[in-house]
């Protein structure tokens, strides 16, 4: 089913059907720990800023449902010397889901961050999310650290897992 699918980068005509991916997950999973959907400003913003600042943002577009996934590459820090490293995210539509989407869309994800010259990938996944982790597990991501009841969704405490992916980082001549 899946090799119906095609990655590409995002245009920005795209943020609505990666609004409505991320809104339904807002929703319905703790996969983002927000409880209120976002609008379409806040989401055409957040991509304006990522083609600002060279973030990759992929979508998995499919002939009759059109956007069928998404990931990004988002800054972690804003301090300089955080450069090297970025948070991903990536969000199926729940029709599409365990389909072999979201391993389409994070392996041209992780190409984007080696030609960025990034050092260090990190999923930060709610640590009952089994797709997510065996997701990045797949792509080398190993985990790295758990952050015990920082969230609260749905009146329960969650649990978040960090999982890290390095790479080469940065050309030598680009590290000043
Ligand atoms: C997490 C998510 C992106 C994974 O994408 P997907 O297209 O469903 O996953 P794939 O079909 O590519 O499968 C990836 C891996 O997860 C496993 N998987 C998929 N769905 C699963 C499920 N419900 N439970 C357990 N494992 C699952 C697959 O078996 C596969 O593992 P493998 O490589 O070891 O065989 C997707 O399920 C999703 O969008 N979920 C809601 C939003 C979300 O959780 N985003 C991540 C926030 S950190």
């Amino acid at each position: 089913m899946s090799d119906e699918v095609t990655v590409r980068r995002a245009r920005r005509e795209d943020c609505e059907g990666i609004l409505a991916i991320y809104n339904h997950a807002v929703l319905h999973t703790t996969a983002s720990y927000d409880y209120e959907p976002r609008s379409l400003a806040q989401r055409l913003d957040w991509f304006d800023a990522h083609e600002r600042d060279g973030y990759a943002v992929l979508v998995a577009e499919q002939a009759s449902d059109g956007v069928v996934g998404w990931a990004a590459l988002n800054r972690f820090h804003d301090r300089v010397g955080y450069r090297f490293t970025a948070e991903n995210s990536v969000y199926v539509a729940e029709p599409w889901r365990g389909r072999g989407v979201g391993a389409r869309l994070l392996g041209p994800l992780m190409d984007a961050a080696h030609s960025m010259g990034l050092r260090a990938v990190l999923a930060v996944i709610d640590a009952q999310n089994e797709a997510s982790i065996r997701l990045h597990a797949r792509f080398g991501f190993e985990r790295v650290g758990l952050f015990r009841q920082v969230g609260f969704k749905f009146g329960r405490w969650l649990d978040v897992a960090y999982m890290e992916r390095l790479l080469p980082g940065p050309k030598q001549d680009g590290e000043s």
